[in-house]
């Protein structure tokens, strides 16, 4: 495609804010408009809002399908909630404007085993408004999914996938930390685990984007929550967390195939993780190992989204997956 992108950023959050510095710095992306929900952020300044050093000349909308109609855009970034259910319709409303998407949404980076229906209802609309649909990120999205898949991409056969991502949470924004429980005794840590309201959203998605990829039938999937609780006091910036606080989480996803796992994937974020690193294994012919030295995981993902415009503007109509698209690769 020749001239430039035009973009819509939908959702200015901490990861949105960070798009639109990513955005503004790059030749061949025009932002075009801008929506949030929250009334402190409409009508405000999309530049000031994201600390640039000057007025973008982009105001704030808190109303979505008006901005939508009215915009000419190629694609708009979504970057607002973690679950498909919520993120649906807004992802409806978008396309049905004619619009291509990248979103950072946990749950539609593989959708169509956990929620097949929306994932139907999204692949189809898709379709009829001759536009793609794309989520990613860093986890999921592509370290503990599409980097092990791509890798197995040497190997003539593959008994085992793990993928372990352990995180300094230090260094991660504050909804974040909020979501892995940072701060919180573990009684409520343990209630609020029952809510639901903490964990890291997408393993289980990224254990199917896995399993699709290498074409296996999974017989079922399991993920296990627990707290990283501090054994002594942690000060880390301006967060301080006593002992026998909650630091991080632990979780642990499987996918188990002819009685045995098969994908294993250890993610632990903790304030103050003494040994911050990823590591990949393939079991299989060969066998491969890759270490990261800690990846983070908010710069990265706010990156990636931005290198899969152009790549998501030009794939075929649908909902796309990172394993079905062409490489995303930094974009000048
Ligand atoms: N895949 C990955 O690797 C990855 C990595 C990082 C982040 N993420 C995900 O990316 C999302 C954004 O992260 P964040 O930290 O920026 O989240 P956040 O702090 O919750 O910010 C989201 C923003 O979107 C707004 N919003 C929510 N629903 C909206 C709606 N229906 N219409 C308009 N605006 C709406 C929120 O407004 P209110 O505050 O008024 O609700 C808020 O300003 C999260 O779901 C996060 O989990 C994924």
């Amino acid at each position: 495609m020749a001239g430039k992108y035009r973009v819509i950023q939908y959702g200015i959050g901490p990861i949105g804010t960070m798009v639109v510095r990513y955005l503004a710095g790059r030749p061949r992306i025009e932002i075009v408009g801008a929506v949030d929900a929250d009334p402190v952020k409409i009508g405000r300044d999309l530049g000031d809002l994201a600390g640039l050093d000057a007025p973008l000349g982009v105001r704030v909308s808190g109303d979505a399908t008006e901005l939508l109609r009215r915009t000419q855009a190629d694609a708009v970034v979504l970057t607002t909630v973690s679950s498909l259910e919520e993120a649906a319709p807004q992802v409806l409303d978008i396309v049905s404007s004619g619009k291509n998407i990248v979103s950072s949404c946990e749950e539609l980076v593989y959708p169509w085993v956990t929620r097949p229906g929306l994932a139907r209802a999204i692949d189809l609309a898709a379709k009829e408004n001759r536009v793609s649909v794309l989520a990613t990120g860093i986890n999921p999205g592509f370290l503990m999914d599409f980097l092990p898949l791509v890798m197995t991409g040497i190997c003539r056969n593959v008994r085992k996938v793990t993928a372990e991502r352990y995180q300094d949470a230090q260094f991660r924004r504050l909804p974040f930390q909020k979501k892995i429980g940072v701060g919180l005794t573990p009684e409520e840590f343990a209630d609020r685990m029952r809510g639901g309201t903490v964990r890291h959203v997408g393993l289980t998605e990224s254990i199917h984007l896995i399993a699709s990829g290498l074409g296996w039938q999974l017989e079922r999937t399991g993920e296990s929550l627990s707290a990283v609780i501090a054994q002594s006091r942690v000060t880390a910036r301006d967060l301080t967390i006593e002992p026998g606080r909650v630091a991080g989480v632990r979780q642990i996803a499987s996918g188990y195939r002819d009685g045995r796992e098969a994908i294993a994937l250890v993610f632990q974020a903790a304030v103050g993780e003494p040994n911050p690193h990823e590591r990949i294994v393939i079991e299989g012919d060969p066998g491969i190992e890759l270490r990261l030295n800690g990846v983070n995981g908010d710069a990265a993902t706010c990156a990636i989204i931005v290198n899969a415009i152009p790549v998501v503007v030009e794939a075929s109509p649908g909902l796309r997956t990172m394993a079905d698209l062409r490489a995303v690769s930094c974009m000048e």
